[in-house]
């Protein structure tokens, strides 16, 4: 398969490296930098992601003087570079001189000069420029035989809602609904006297002004999201044209809320992103993440772009990473499909926003520090593996759905309770499903589902018919559906199904949504099983009809108690479920792991809670990583009459594994017990 291969076969290793910005330090500092780096297997540099007004200090002039010495010391010192496109912070010169190029706020207001990703997507001079430097960085940089990939601009962000936005998003909206009848039809506009007469009268949906059409509010996230990414593939197209060979991404931010991260992955040779967990995050929710971004490309494997070897500083509390978390982490990467592992930012800046921010180097300058000494190690260790993990594949049967369109819908929604919380829910199942130890996909409304055995959409609010439709056949060839309340309740245009919830969902679920109930935070109803057991549920009760489906357990409280609270339905050779509340994390659980077992899906080892166990396939290969998240040393019963090698401690384990705290093994099962 294509996806056995490294992300460019110049490197064919896990990349380790990260963001370096010698443009904020003498060039007395770089020769050292050289060396720290060739001490620490720093192997990757990631140059020129803020460089612009260094590259470019006037609107006729450039300065590639630089940079130039910095890619020569570079490759004399034998790295790598991952090159970077400047272009997420614009020079003060050219808001100066082109006002046009600077966003504005949801409230229309043209914002200062400052910050990053504080240009207007659609201003043409931005484009112009963006396009232009891009270009002559590919002229001068792009035969270098140590450029592994293009990396455009930095973490894309950040919505417009400037005239030039205005204008093109009406232009958008021609084109997607070809008259203005349709437009107001599909946006339900004759509510409270909104419709619109003439094209001209449609607006943004500004803070102060039109927010109660949530077609626009829908549409206009649509084509925010599409015209950043109108700019990365302006860039991507120049760079490709002089660089057909050298892959192109850019660097994403996981649940990042403005951006369909689905529909950019397409347009991305590779998927990268940047993984910043809050320092006591549960590790299912950054195993959740990486999934995710494994998921964007199907399943091809990503790098790990960013991540601090020590500390945030744009958290509430930035804890330091505890000693060995750095390389579980590392590792928690690799073994949901990272092909690299790299930093933000090789040494640590004196001034500004981010001078509390970790680095490989820190203020000392030394390399006799903690954090060197296990950024070196762990570079070591990943030279050692070579490319025994690359290009993996993760061989999950079981899949959760998320949705950027759905967030959206249900983010605009108002009622039956505010907020709502989309990703919460997502990551609440995702938890339940990686506490039974198998491996998960991240699905999307588009995603191909025929490999797996159970699909769960929690929230699937937001339906497309063409979704309903795959969902349907999928479990009559013996899919197994679970759906959870607020599930099927509007069209893409956000248009609630004629007939109401769960809509086109309707036969395959086999009964159909009467009212919902919306719980205060600390109301809590029951799950009441046939057997006696119960277990909390809250936020949101939906009060369903059964049309075929069977009641597997009821609400125990209030005055729909005895009505049905989880339900399955037999559809075809498959079965689908609907879970019609919000439940406790037990039940989840227990009912996850009753369903897997029933599937046969069981985990490649049982490991102690806390142990997480991860398998990835190359297509000669079987490798388990192993992981231990726990501050204590933990031990792993092995089978019987097997025998394991472990490509970290290179040594052959049987019967049981010891790991010390936060410790890590990568095994793989020897050909002869
Ligand atoms: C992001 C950016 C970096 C840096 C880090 C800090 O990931 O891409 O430039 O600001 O955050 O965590
Ligand atoms: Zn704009």
């Amino acid at each position: 398969m294509s996806f056995y291969r490294p992300i460019n076969p110049r490197a064919p290793f896990i990349w380790h490296g990260g963001d370096y910005n010698p443009e904020q330090w003498p060039p007395a500092v770089w020769d050292e930098d050289m060396r720290l780096m060739q001490q620490a297997r720093f192997r990757v540099a990631t140059v020129g992601v803020f460089s612009w007004v260094t590259l470019q200090p006037e609107e006729e002039r450039y300065d590639f003087g630089w940079l130039d010495q910095v890619i020569e010391k570079l490759s004399a010192a034998g790295r790598w570079l991952c090159l970077a496109t400047p272009t997420a912070a614009q020079p003060a010169w050219m808001s100066q001189r082109y006002p046009d190029v600077l966003r504005a706020d949801e409230y229309g207001r043209r914002v200062h000069h400052g910050g990053r990703t504080n240009y207007c997507p659609n201003s043409p001079t931005y484009r112009h420029f963006a396009v232009q430097i891009a270009t002559r960085l590919a002229q001068r940089y792009g035969q270098l035989p140590n450029l592994l990939i293009w990396h455009v601009s930095n973490e894309y962000a950040t919505p417009c809602y400037c005239t030039t936005c205005a204008e093109k998003f009406r232009g958008w909206l021609r084109a997607r609904y070809g008259s203005l009848e349709e437009l107001n039809a599909r946006w339900w506009t004759r509510f409270w006297s909104h419709t619109y007469t003439d094209w001209s009268q449609i607006e943004p949906p500004y803070a102060n002004g039109e927010r109660s059409i949530h077609g626009l509010t829908l549409d206009y996230r649509r084509f925010q999201s599409d015209s950043l990414l109108e700019c990365f593939c302006l860039e991507r197209d120049a760079l490709r044209a002089i660089t057909p060979d050298v892959p192109i991404t850019t660097n994403l931010m996981g649940t990042y809320p403005h951006l369909n991260y689905r529909r950019w992955a397409r347009e991305m040779d590779v998927v990268a992103w940047d993984c910043y967990p809050w320092p006591n995050a549960d590790p299912a929710d950054i195993a959740f993440s990486h999934d995710l971004n494994r998921g964007l490309r199907d399943g091809q494997p990503f790098l790990l772009m960013e991540q601090t070897p020590s500390t945030q500083n744009w958290q509430p509390v930035n804890a330091l990473k505890r000693p060995g978390v750095l390389r579980l982490w590392s590792y928690l990467a690799v073994a949901h499909g990272a092909d690299s592992v790299m930093y933000f930012q090789w040494r640590r800046s004196r001034g500004s926003c981010e001078k509390f921010h970790g680095a490989v180097v820190e203020h000392s300058g030394r390399s006799d520090t903690r954090v060197f000494r296990e950024v070196s190690e762990l570079g070591a260790e990943l030279e050692r593996l070579g490319d025994l993990t690359l290009g993996a594949r993760t061989p999950a049967r079981v899949a959760v759905l998320f949705d950027w369109e759905n967030w959206w819908a249900i983010d605009a929604a108002v009622g039956p309770i505010n907020p709502k919380e989309y990703v919460g829910f997502v990551r609440k199942h995702y938890r339940a499903l990686w506490r039974q130890g198998v491996p998960i996909d991240i699905v999307f409304s588009d995603s191909e589902l025929q490999r797996y055995a159970v699909v769960i959409a929690p929230m699937l609010y937001l339906l497309t018919p063409e979704l309903a439709e795959r969902l349907r056949h999928w479990v009559a060839e013996g899919g197994t559906l679970i759906t959870t309340v607020f599930s099927g309740v509007v069209d893409p245009h956000d248009l609630v199904f004629a007939g109401g919830p769960p809509g086109p969902l309707r036969e395959v679920l086999g009964l159909w949504v009467e009212e919902t109930d919306a719980l205060y935070p600390e109301q809590r109803n029951q799950i009441v099983w046939p057997d006696g057991r119960r277990y909390a549920c809250g936020t949101l009760c939906d009060l369903v009809r059964l049309e075929g489906a069977e009641a597997l357990a009821t609400f125990g409280a209030d005055f729909y108690a005895g009505r049905p609270a989880l339900t399955r339905n037999p559809y075809g050779k498959g079965q689908a479920f609907y879970l019609a509340t919000d439940a406790e994390a037990r039940l989840l659980e227990e009912w996850y792991g009753a369903l897997l077992a029933e599937h046969g899906i069981a985990p490649a080892l049982r490991a102690p809670a806390g142990v997480e166990v991860v398998p990835r396939e190359t297509g000669t290969r079987r490798l388990l990583f192993v992981l231990n998240h726990t501050a204590q040393p933990q031990t792993v019963p092995l089978p019987a009459e097997q025998s394991f090698h472990d490509h970290l401690a290179q040594r052959d384990v049987r019967e049981r594994l010891d790991l010390a705290a936060y410790g890590v093994a990568l095994l793989e099962r020897s050909a002869r017990a």
